[in-house]
């Protein structure tokens, strides 16, 4: 089979390997697409600092089973399935309150192990989920993308009395809106980022409102309109955003963090306690595959809206390029595994 591996920063190769058998408890899905994400480019590019290489990237995919391990239900063979790139231990503390996304031994799919860029792949059968014979290929291999905002949504637990704004107009911040509105029914979404393309995909995606931050101050924007968010989820995930977040927000507001820089930030305890305000963080996905499958379901959430471009798994080079350097015209790309 062939599989994109990353040998070290910055060399990328199409290898040829064994395909592999599923050990007792997995399975072996034979891929058909897979979604290229923020953090497949920063493992390629030698900034992700959990990666070890050489790694066979991807955490977003979707296929079909085609061989089963030892204990898993031979009636699985041929069943369409997204597979949820959080592998867990199931006992830590974390997993024992239903957070294997932070478990202690915690390995996600195409960072701490070889993960779906590949003709094939062996998973833990519990993570490869059925995808109902309704839902697109398409779909299906964008579940990963919107269970990072089911996750970041179960922690802030939206309401329909909320003004929520959003920064950041990427993949991350357009799935963010789709929930919200579709699933949510917040009354007011915001979307704030500096690239006007990316405003105009918010739009698409449901927001009823963007601001773009190159061109004015996001404070005195929002003074003008006297809009105080009472809900905030940092999807651009600079240092510097908390500390704006928490003097936008409205008193008792709910702010969700998501990023991983290492810089510190400077924010105040006035800002936070004078108000009263919740931060919260989120991290990958607990168990929140079922859920966005049956968003899916219901249509809810429209990830169409956000597939812009599709290359050959073969073409692959090209294709982190365009995800890289083509941030106005590029949301998700779909790499394809064909015969
Ligand atoms: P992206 O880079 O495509 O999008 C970020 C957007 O934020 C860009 O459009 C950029 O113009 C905008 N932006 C940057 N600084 C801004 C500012 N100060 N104000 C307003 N807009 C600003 O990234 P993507 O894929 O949407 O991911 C967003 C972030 O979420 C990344 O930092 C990523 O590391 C993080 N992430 C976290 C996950 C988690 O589980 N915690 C999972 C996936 C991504
Ligand atoms: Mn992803
Ligand atoms: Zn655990």
């Amino acid at each position: 089979m062939k599989s994109i591996v990353i040998q070290q920063p910055n060399a990328l190769v199409i290898e040829e390997r064994q395909i592999p058998q599923p050990a007792a408890g997995e399975v072996r899905v034979k891929v058909k697409l897979a979604g290229i994400c923020g953090s497949d480019s920063h493992i390629y590019r030698g900034h992700n600092p959990f990666a070890k290489y050489p790694r066979v990237i991807g955490h977003e995919f979707f296929g079909v089973i085609e061989a089963v391990g030892e204990g898993v239900d031979a009636a699985r063979l041929g069943e369409r399935v997204s597979v949820d790139p959080v592998v867990s231990c199931g006992h830590c503390y974390p997993c024992s309150i239903g957070k294997p996304n932070v478990c202690t031994t915690l390995v996600v799919l195409g960072v701490h192990r070889d993960g779906g860029f590949s003709e094939y792949a062996t998973v833990p059968a519990k993570n490869a989920h059925p995808i109902p014979n309704e839902i697109p290929d398409e779909f299906a291999v964008m579940v990963e993308p919107f269970t990072i905002s089911a996750n970041v949504t179960a922690q802030v637990k939206p309401t329909e009395q909320d003004v929520a704004l959003i920064y950041g107009a990427g993949p991350m911040g357009l799935t963010s809106v789709q929930v919200l509105k579709g699933v949510f029914n917040v009354r007011e979404v915001i979307v704030v980022d500096r690239i006007p393309e990316r405003l105009d995909m918010a739009l698409r995606s449901g927001a009823d409102r963007v601001i773009n931050n190159a061109s004015l101050s996001l404070i005195g924007e929002l003074e003008t309109l006297k809009i105080k968010p009472t809900l905030i989820i940092d999807a651009a995930c600079h240092p510097s955003i908390l500390q704006e977040a928490i003097t936008i927000a409205s008193p008792t507001a709910r702010i969700a963090i998501m990023g991983f820089s290492s810089d510190p930030c400077q924010i105040s305890q006035q800002g936070i306690t004078s108000k009263e305000l919740a931060i919260f963080s989120s991290r990958l996905n607990a168990n929140k595959f079922p859920i966005v499958i049956t968003w899916l379901k219901e249509k809810r959430i429209d990830p169409a809206k956000l597939i812009t471009h599709r290359f050959d798994y073969q073409q692959v080079v090209k294709a982190m390029e365009v995800f890289e350097k083509d941030q106005t015209r590029c949301c998700k790309v779909l790499l394809t595994f064909n015969e």
